[in-house]
């Protein structure tokens, strides 16, 4: 069988309303975090996502029972067996690394292979590990295969990471939540998901203070409850809606917001030339002027400009009028929607962490591949824009961060079917 494209038919205005689903960045440690729980958890908004599915498969596979109803799930994990991931579910989802602290906490070992690279470029775990035998982890390396026990309870330690990641922030907090001392974390990513993250887990009884910021306490408690939790919504996936009106130049009111943490994606926007008014937890955004270069969009760890919506804003950097330059801090490997872009007549130059690029007047529908997640989306804009029609190919990619990304357009306007 060969895989769906999507068919998008550009030059229509964006124009309408369009409510956020639940964050993927957050809902997958947050399902990592249940592990600990030991009871039973309830998580709504929970985005139909094959992230989240293979989150869902992983909790299974380790004896927790897991049941999905709309956008809830409820995990049992009073009756988790194992402390091994398969190689083949690990495979499945790069961002699986979450489970190893959680696993860890709750059994105190764990087994899993080693994540590897992605798309993105080489994906080092070395700050977790670092992390984790800081608190006590012994870690063994086999042929691909981590194997991690603690060989009692975390009595706590004082980490500084050599860089605030997200995904070794997570993990050491995960780990930390079970035990008798106290952690700080020093460095930690201050992303706003580290904070769902630990809202849930407070939420269960753990007792972790300072999140958002980048010093991270955790007292380790005995025990932790089941709880139910919402998750935070996707700014992502609001930024990549924002950056359709702005391409298509249109305007669209967002829903189910939370605007204070797109503050830095709102400033580009606004510098685009763009009216972007955020309300408590909407944001409206209207592109009737011609949009305007951008003089240096640089990607930082958070509050600075997110990684993940550099390829969204080159698209729309694509059509704005003067020269753009993009400098990419955190991924070796994120310009690569630019040579797709070309295809459908953008002007884009990029080398090593920088990208220029010249507004054109206009851009052509043809036939793309997207080649990660993020850059099948900022193709998705590049042909809502486009004169005739573009396909987008390589869909599994999008399917990891967008529910339904054609439903979303069309129901604003967009001729965009997936076949
Ligand atoms: C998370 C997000 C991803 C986002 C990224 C940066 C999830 C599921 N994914 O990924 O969408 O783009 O944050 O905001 O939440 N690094 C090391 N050693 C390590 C860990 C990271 O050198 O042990 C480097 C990475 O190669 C990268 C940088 O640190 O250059 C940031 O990575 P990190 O913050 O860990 O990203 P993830 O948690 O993988």
């Amino acid at each position: 069988m060969t895989e769906s494209k999507l068919y998008i038919e550009g030059g229509r205005k964006i124009s309408g309303e369009i409510g956020v689903h639940g964050a993927k960045n957050s809902v997958l440690p947050v399902l990592a975090a249940t592990l600990l729980s030991g009871g039973v958890c309830v998580i709504h908004n929970c985005p139909a996502l094959s992230d989240v599915f293979s989150s869902c498969r992983i909790l299974r596979s380790l004896g927790c029972k897991c049941r999905r109803e709309g956008n809830t799930v409820e995990i049992d994990s009073g009756s988790i067996s194992d402390y091994e991931i398969s190689e083949q579910l690990m495979r499945e989802m790069r961002s699986s690394i979450v489970f190893l602290g959680a696993i860890l906490g709750r059994l105190r070992r764990c087994r899993l292979s080693f994540p590897g690279g992605c798309e993105l470029g080489p994906r080092p775990i070395d700050i977790h590990l670092s992390g984790l035998r800081r608190l006590g982890a012994k870690i063994y390396e086999d042929h691909g295969v981590l194997d991690c026990t603690l060989s009692g309870a975390v009595t706590g330690a004082d980490i500084t990471l050599t860089l605030p990641s997200v995904g070794a922030t997570e993990n050491i907090m995960l780990a930390a939540v079970l035990g008798t001392g106290e952690t700080v974390i020093r460095n930690a990513a201050r992303e706003p998901e580290i904070a769902d993250l630990a809202g849930f887990l407070n939420a269960c009884g753990a007792d972790i203070s300072g999140q958002g910021s980048s010093t991270v306490t955790v007292r380790g408690v005995q025990s932790l409850h089941g709880a139910e939790y919402t998750v935070m919504p996707d700014r992502i996936v609001a930024a990549t809606y924002m950056g359709a009106a702005a391409i298509t130049g249109g305007e669209l009111m967002l829903k189910g917001v939370r605007p204070s943490d797109m503050y830095s994606t709102v400033s580009v926007f606004e510098q685009m030339g763009c009216g972007v008014y955020p309300y408590s937890d909407r944001i409206y955004i209207s592109a009737k002027k011609p949009l305007q270069a951008v003089k240096t969009v640089r990607t930082m760890p958070y509050p600075g400009f997110p990684t993940d919506c550099q390829p969204i804003v080159m698209a729309v950097l694509t059509k704005a009028k003067g020269t753009s330059v993009i400098v990419e801090n955190i991924f070796e490997n994120r310009f690569r929607a630019a040579p797709e872009l070309r295809r459908l007549g953008a002007d884009i130059k990029a080398e090593g962490k920088v990208a220029v690029i010249e507004g054109v007047a206009r851009l052509s529908g043809t036939a793309t591949v997207a080649t990660d997640l993020r850059a099948g989306a900022a193709l998705v804009l590049g042909g809502l824009a486009a004169e005739g029609t573009t396909t987008v190919s390589n869909l599994h990619y999008i399917d990891r961060g967008y529910e339904s990304i054609e439903t979303a357009l069309r129901s604003v306007g967009a001729r965009i079917r997936r076949n």
